[in-house]
């Protein structure tokens, strides 16, 4: 008895995946997992009924709360981003992955298999993950190389229709309580401009309301924990953040990303509470951490989020950031105020005990300013001496 388990979305290629883990591959019971980590109600209910219909077994585990906490929290604190944008597909792939690896583990299943492709990144974080336990890994869409079309007929043959009640037909789309990304079809091209339909979460700049809206929001130990004096669970606070923002039209991306393989694609996302939040902490923690710390972390930050994006998070490294990370976090303690209108959140007011702010260089304080004179002497005089080398002024 063969048995697979298999990280599965509901979509056209993860059920494509469950006819062809049997009559392709000779499995003889397909398990097939899927991971809320926030995606819509719609989309959970969808992938249980397709599921109950072409697998031998359906698990739904409920993540949620493990993604704000395991993944979402201590992205904030490294200020997660990759090529400027908010990471968020690479948060949830190592967390899906290891709860289908659980879930067959107690199966005791024989093969490990992801619906991804040969050309994006998922893969890579899928296997990952995967490639820690001795199963086999199986990945028959990169296998297989199947289009769209071959898809669409072979679901159809297995009495799985993708055409009609899916208003998404024609973008692929990943989608968690942090992120929504949108890739494929048209949008492939970079030149084209992606029509409205393709944002789910964020009103356009037109839409968005003329009159601003104020937050505040609460950070103990860099992550946040209230909005506008209530405080909130993590899933709570970001579906808050996500609703307020995403009317103002915050938190849309359209780039051109380097995936990990070398390829460029153009990527869309939504993620309007990510944009906030990161906006409100790396503001925070320019008020509370030193200089030194800032420019030390600007530095670990960029190496944590290249990590997420590959998908090595369990390299040991990450924990040594982590760690590190953890450290500076302690202080940043702090409330923030944004004002958002018209797709931008901009913070207009920070304040913490932890504030490393000194009302001694104020303008209106009457000091001896002399004593920054001989700071002053010696300030620019490698600039001076370069100078004169070249020949220039020698005062
Ligand atoms: N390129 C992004 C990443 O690697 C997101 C890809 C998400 N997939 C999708 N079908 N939209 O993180």
């Amino acid at each position: 008895m063969k048995k697979v388990v298999l990280a599965y979305s509901g979509g056209l290629d993860t059920s494509v995946c469950i006819p062809l883990l049997k009559e392709h591959y000779g499995y003889d019971e397909v398990i097939a997992v899927t991971v809320d980590v926030g995606q819509p109600e719609q989309d959970l209910k969808e992938a249980r009924v397709r599921a109950e219909k072409l697998s031998d077994s359906f698990v739904l585990v409920d993540a949620k709360q493990e993604f704000v906490h395991n993944c979402i929290f201590p992205l904030i604190k490294a200020n997660g981003s990759y090529e400027g944008y908010v990471l968020g597909t690479a948060m949830a792939r190592p967390l899906i992955a290891r709860h289908v690896v659980e879930v067959a583990r107690r199966e005791g299943a024989n093969a490990l298999a992801h619906g991804c492709t040969g050309k994006g990144n998922d893969q890579l974080r899928f296997d990952a993950v995967f490639r820690t336990t001795d199963l086999e890994v199986i990945a028959p869409m990169r296998e297989l190389s199947l289009t769209r079309e071959e898809e669409r007929r072979y679901a159809a043959e297995h009495g799985i229709s993708f055409e009609h009640g899916n208003n998404n037909k024609r973008w692929s789309v990943d989608e968690n309580m942090w992120s929504r990304s949108i890739e494929g079809s048209e949008l492939e091209d970079p030149a084209f401009s992606p029509p409205e339909e393709v944002f789910h979460w964020t009103a356009s700049i037109e839409e968005a309301p003329e009159e601003p809206e104020l937050l505040q929001i609460c950070f103990e130990g860099g992550v946040p924990v209230s909005v506008n004096g209530a405080e909130q669970d993590g899933v709570a606070l970001i579906r808050t953040l996500n609703a307020i923002g995403g009317k103002h039209g915050i938190g849309r991306t359209d780039m051109i990303e380097d995936r990990v393989l070398g390829f460029k694609a153009r990527e869309i996302y939504e993620h309007p509470a990510a944009t906030i939040l990161l906006e409100a902490h790396r503001d925070l923690e320019q008020l509370i951490l030193t200089r030194n710390e800032l420019r030390f972390k600007e530095l670990v930050d960029r190496a944590w989020s290249e990590l997420v994006y590959q998908g090595l998070v369990m390299d040991p490294l990450f924990d040594a950031l982590n760690a590190f990370i953890d450290k500076t976090q302690e202080r940043v303690n702090g409330t923030v105020y944004l004002k958002l209108n018209k797709g931008v959140a901009r913070v207009v007011g920070r304040e913490s005990p932890y504030a490393l702010y000194s009302k001694d260089v104020s303008f209106d304080v009457k000091r001896d300013q002399r004593t920054a004179e001989g700071f002053s002497i010696y300030h620019g005089s490698q600039s001076r001496l370069a100078a004169i080398t070249r020949g220039g002024d020698k005062r």
